[in-house]
């Protein structure tokens, strides 16, 4: 499963990128602003901080103004994602991308039908955002789950990209199920090498080694 960065932070990138555990980044325009920074410049400095992807968010809600925006966008660098919303326009969009050769990641899908119908406009990946799902009472998990049952049954290339990851929970499900891709903020990917035995064997290995009084 690949880890993606759900973030517009330089400094989390470039941390996460040093590991080598990081798959590509993931933005949006709350993320965007978040940063404080100018996004054609953000964008282009995290596309020079991984190989992967580094989706980047249309606004325009019409087509003709999505397809405006994204040749700006794709100027930016060849890694560079063109994220749309998951409407007819955002569709009939990543339909026409794709088609050039272009990524589209097809975002704020909360329905096995969306995802649907992102596969048939063949979008690189679909991002159905679980936390938010979860949020609202729904369950995000079994969402995944249809999805990848759906996608496997038509053999469709797009990529399952987990979304709105809140905790390891989500990343180990989605992983059990099958899911492509997990996006998630920095501080999820840290936290999943964080178990206590795994601390406490460290301290005890040490401690014993200690009283050999040799050193390496
Ligand atoms: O960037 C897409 C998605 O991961 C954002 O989800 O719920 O954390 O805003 P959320």
């Amino acid at each position: 499963m690949k880890f993606f960065a759900d973030t517009a932070e330089i400094a989390d990138i470039k941390e996460l990128a040093e590991t080598g555990l990081l798959d590509g980044v993931t933005t949006n325009p709350s993320l965007i602003a978040k940063s404080g920074r100018d996004f054609m410049e953000v964008t282009k400095e995290i596309c020079g901080l991984t190989h992967g992807p580094v989706s980047a968010e249309v606004v325009a809600l019409d087509h003709e103004g999505m397809m405006r925006e994204a040749e700006v966008l794709r100027k930016i660098a060849d890694n560079v994602c063109i994220k749309v919303p998951l409407t007819f326009d955002g569709l009939k969009t990543c339909r026409k991308l794709t088609g050039d050769g272009t990524m589209v990641n097809v975002t704020l899908c909360f329905s096995a039908n969306q995802a649907l119908l992102a596969a048939k406009a063949g979008a690189t990946f679909i991002s159905p955002f679980v936390g938010r799902h979860d949020d609202n009472g729904f369950d995000g998990m079994q969402l995944i789950s249809d999805i990848r049952l759906i996608y496997d049954n038509y053999a469709f290339a797009t990529e399952i990209l987990v979304a709105s990851i809140r905790h390891p929970i989500h990343v180990l499900e989605s992983a059990k199920i099958g899911a492509d891709v997990a996006t998630m903020p920095p501080a999820v990917i840290r936290s999943l090498v964080k178990h206590v035995l795994t601390d406490k064997g460290i301290e005890g290995f040490l401690a014993d080694w200690a009283k050999t009084g040799q050193s390496i």
